[in-house]
């Protein structure tokens, strides 16, 4: 019986991973951060030895993409600080670790990108903004320190029922604008994140090899590209989401104008990738509606991360 710790485990990614464990019948301890703060060494190192897992999953993370710019330290000690700790702890309780990272450790600048090749696991990382840095630090953190035992899991525009993000946003907006504009020059793989547990799971039951591993949907599409396939689902005419640039838009941190990650590795371990975005919205969509009509003031505008 594998017993699993899940780090971060209040997020939006780590409530869909500790129910997705605990339905099928795993034996998992999801701390969130009053339970487990990664900043801090003992209570790391107590909650490994009281739990004495066989895999950590650290879904914790300084996620304010923006917020990130003008204080990257605080940023740094969360996503590479805490990663470290959590895989040095690993390294003495010989548990394996799922580091879970992002797209932004890629510069992401389809200009410069030939022919809009996804970018492969091995592909080299540039990251643009703080963010990016500082998940890139905590990805090097965990692989350096358990070369034969750690995973680096990247995601990317995530959605999911507990948290605030892009789907829920544009539910939101469906119901209270005649019209939104969203921009449609930023290419990327919208991924739910009930698909991104289900990949860690497989993950680690398929005994992988120890390396980095792409958990987004397959296809690709922009955010206006996805706003009008939620309008749709919804009922709305999807001509009331409107395209717009990028540049329409000045925010801290550059958001990637191409996100889309390539899916080699599981091909190589023989474990599918996550399937197409749209199928994967239609289905999580019934959840995420209710969870969205349920809490109107619990969503904000979080494209990316
Ligand atoms: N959301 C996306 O679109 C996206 C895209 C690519 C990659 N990712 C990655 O996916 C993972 C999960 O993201 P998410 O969307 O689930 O983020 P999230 O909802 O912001 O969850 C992150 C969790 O980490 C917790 N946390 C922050 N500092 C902590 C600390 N010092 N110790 C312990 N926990 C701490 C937060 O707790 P508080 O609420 O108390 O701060 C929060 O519950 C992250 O690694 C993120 O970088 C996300």
């Amino acid at each position: 019986m594998t017993r699993w710790l899940v780090a971060g485990a209040g997020g939006m990614l780590g409530i869909d991973l500790v129910a997705a464990l605990a339905a099928r019948g795993e034996t998992v301890t999801g701390l969130d951060r009053a339970g487990l703060d990664v900043t801090d060494a003992a209570s790391v190192t107590d909650a490994i030895a009281a739990f004495r897992p066989d895999v950590v999953v650290n879904c914790s993370a300084w996620t304010a993409v923006d917020d990130a710019e003008a204080a990257e330290e605080r940023a740094l000690a969360v996503n590479a600080g805490g990663a470290a700790r959590l895989a040095a702890g690993c390294a003495v309780a010989g548990a394996r670790m799922v580091q879970v990272s992002t797209d932004y450790v890629f510069a992401g600048d389809l200009v410069a990108r030939d022919a809009a090749r996804p970018y492969a696991e091995d592909d080299v990382p540039a990251p643009r903004t703080a963010y990016g840095r500082t998940k890139l630090a905590g990805e090097r953190a965990v692989l350096d320190r358990l070369p034969g035992s750690g995973y680096v899991v990247r995601t990317a525009w995530l959605y999911g029922a507990h948290g605030g993000n892009f789907v829920r946003t544009m539910i939101k907006l469906e119901d209270q604008r005649p019209a939104v504009d969203v921009v449609d020059d930023q290419h990327g793989q919208p991924t739910w994140t009930a698909d991104v547990a289900s990949q860690i799971i497989a993950l680690i039951h398929a005994a992988a090899p120890p390396g980095i591993y792409h958990a987004t949907s397959s296809g690709q599409t922009t955010w206006f590209g996805l706003a009008r396939e939620i309008f749709g689902l919804l009922g709305a005419d999807p001509a009331r989401v409107r395209p717009v640039s990028s540049s329409a838009l000045s925010r801290p941190a550059p958001r990637p104008a191409y996100s889309v990650l390539g899916h080699g590795a599981w091909a190589r371990l023989g474990v599918p990738p996550i399937g197409d975005w749209r199928t994967a919205l239609h289905q999580a969509f019934p959840e995420l509606l209710a969870a969205q009509r349920g809490d109107v003031a619990g969503a904000t505008a979080a494209p990316g991360r």
